[in-house]
């Protein structure tokens, strides 16, 4: 089989998730303005890279569960959005540009902004619970999810962002800031699949050599991703990326550049991709397909958006 490059994976995934985000609200939901608001983010492209994981860990492990692994994809695609139009908020980023658009609060307003990153975040748990009702197997796969966008995870890790503007923090600290805020939805993307394919229980997972390499895997795309994030808010412009550049610096945030300088940051960078290669191998030497991973991991460090 040809490896495909980052750009065919990408467009792939799109092709792939569109028609299940397309589905998510129905006609009649769909002419509220929250919805329209939902939509517009949720819709307004993006790389699709959580999407993109869940699809290389279902073609690495050979899971053929496509349809739900897809449901999955488009969920966890819903909570990244409704992380992303909460943190552009004024109270939060502050940021006018997102996936080359306009914020969602620029254009429908802060008070339908804050609704429709909630209509996602609950429209998300609704999709989890009506799969679980017909596949109670997936309950862990679900809570699991659940966890990463909340205090354990994404949600957790915003809280630590904001209440560290302006305050010099330790790098435990700023590792675990970045490990929830960013790490937690990655982490979601590669092992969901697995958890899927599996039906397995948290007793299970947290026992089992695959799902641990997975979730270890994770880690260091998960920081190797938001140092990157942090590189490119000062070496980018807002053309190439989609969404304004220098606010880190602008608003004093804890960031692997603002702790380490550039330099720093980019061999912490190097040092996680390191790990990831080494994982990678690891499942490469059990004689599953790894290309599309490393593809992805060059991706991490080489990637200009
Ligand atoms: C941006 O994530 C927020 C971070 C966690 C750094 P992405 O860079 O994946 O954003 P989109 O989905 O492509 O817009
Ligand atoms: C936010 O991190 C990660 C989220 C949970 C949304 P950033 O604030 O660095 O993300 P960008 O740079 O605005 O995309
Ligand atoms: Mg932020
Ligand atoms: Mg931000
Ligand atoms: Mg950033």
């Amino acid at each position: 089989m040809e490896r495909d490059d980052i750009n065919t994976l990408i467009q792939k995934t799109e092709k792939w998730i569109l028609p299940e985000l397309n589905s998510i609200f129905d006609r009649r939901e769909s002419e509220d303005v929250t919805v329209k608001a939902a939509l517009y983010s949720l819709l307004a492209g993006g790389k699709r890279l959580r999407p993109l994981m869940m699809h290389l860990t279902s073609s690495m492990l050979g899971i053929e569960k496509d349809d739900d692994v897809k449901y999955f994809a488009a969920t966890l695609e819903m909570l990244h959005t409704y992380s992303l139009i909460h943190d552009d908020l004024p109270a939060l980023d502050n940021d006018e540009l997102r996936r080359g658009k306009p914020t969602c609060h620029m254009v429908y307003g802060e008070g339908i902004a804050v609704l429709a990153g909630d209509l996602l975040l609950n429209k998300a748990m609704e999709r989890m619970f009506l799969i679980c009702e017909s596949k109670p197997g997936y309950i862990y796969a679900a809570s699991a999810m659940a966890e990463n966008a909340g205090i354990r995870g994404m949600l957790g890790g915003q809280s630590i962002d904001i209440a560290s503007e302006d305050k010099e923090i330790s790098l435990t600290l700023l590792k675990e800031l970045q490990e929830k805020k960013t790490g937690a939805f990655i982490e979601a993307a590669v092992v969901t699949p697995y958890y899927l394919s599996k039906e397995m229980t948290r007793k299970e997972s947290a026992a089992d050599e695959t799902a641990k390499d997975l979730r270890k895997l994770a880690s260091h795309i998960g920081l190797a991703f938001q140092i990157k994030d942090d590189i490119l808010d000062v070496t980018s412009n807002s053309e190439i990326l989609g969404k304004s550049t220098g606010k880190d610096e602008r608003d004093s945030k804890a960031t692997f550049v603002t702790h380490l300088g550039l330099l720093g940051a980019t061999k912490r960078l190097e040092e996680e991709v390191k790990c990831i290669k080494v994982i990678i191998n690891r499942f490469k030497e059990q004689g599953f397909n790894t290309d599309n991973y490393e593809t992805l991991t060059d991706f991490l460090i080489n990637r200009d958006r």
